[in-house]
């Protein structure tokens, strides 16, 4: 069992070795902020938590069809501990893995991920395409509109909110804030972002 504990650099490279798509790499980064914001508010291991939300898709972008399946080996490869490797296999459960979300960390992982584009989709519906200055109701009434981001799978969300004991619409409140201290790398800054 590995005793290496990665750190955020580590993983940001092994990050951008396996991944080249901005989006992909956007999408990471936002997993992260709100990984961290929910550590914090939970007084938990931010460094650990946020870590496992930025590789959390590693795998995705060279084996979409292996999603889940190939992160393991990347990970073992590069000396990481079997319970972080577990953390992210767990998010795709009934997905694409068998591993049940049990730590609490695995909960938030499981519960914000998928809701982390909707909150982005929302976001960019805005004239602000900010997050900065979004309320949770605005993205509340796009989670009602089931076209809206269709893609996002509300009923992982639910499932997620329910393992947590909470309700979607905090787990909504709460994942905007985490994204907003991310605001600019993942370019929901609106004006103030130059790209
Ligand atoms: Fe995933
Ligand atoms: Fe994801």
């Amino acid at each position: 069992m590995s005793t290496h504990r990665p750190t955020r650099e580590e993983a940001w490279q092994l990050l951008l070795a396996n991944n080249s798509n901005d989006s992909l790499i956007k999408h990471a980064l936002s997993v992260e902020a709100v990984m961290r914001h929910y550590a914090r508010s939970l007084g938990q291991d931010e460094e650990q938590w946020g870590i496992i939300g930025l590789v959390h898709d590693i795998d995705y972008e060279r084996w979409p069809a292996e999603h889940c399946r190939r992160s393991p080996e990347i990970l073992a490869a590069a000396g990481w501990p079997e319970d972080w490797i577990r953390a992210v296999v767990s998010h795709g459960w009934g997905i694409c893995s068998d591993v049940e979300p049990s730590h609490v960390m695995e909960k938030v992982l499981y519960a914000i991920d998928e809701l982390t584009g909707l909150v982005k989709a929302a976001a960019l519906m805005r004239p602000s395409r900010s997050v900065l200055d979004m309320e949770p109701g605005s993205v509340k009434k796009k989670w009602k509109d089931k076209k809206f981001a269709a893609g996002v799978n509300r009923d992982v969300v639910e499932r997620g909110a329910a393992m947590l004991g909470v309700t979607v619409d905090q787990l909504i409140a709460e994942t905007i804030l985490g994204m907003r201290t991310a605001a600019k790398e993942i370019d929901l800054a609106g004006n103030t972002n130059t790209k």
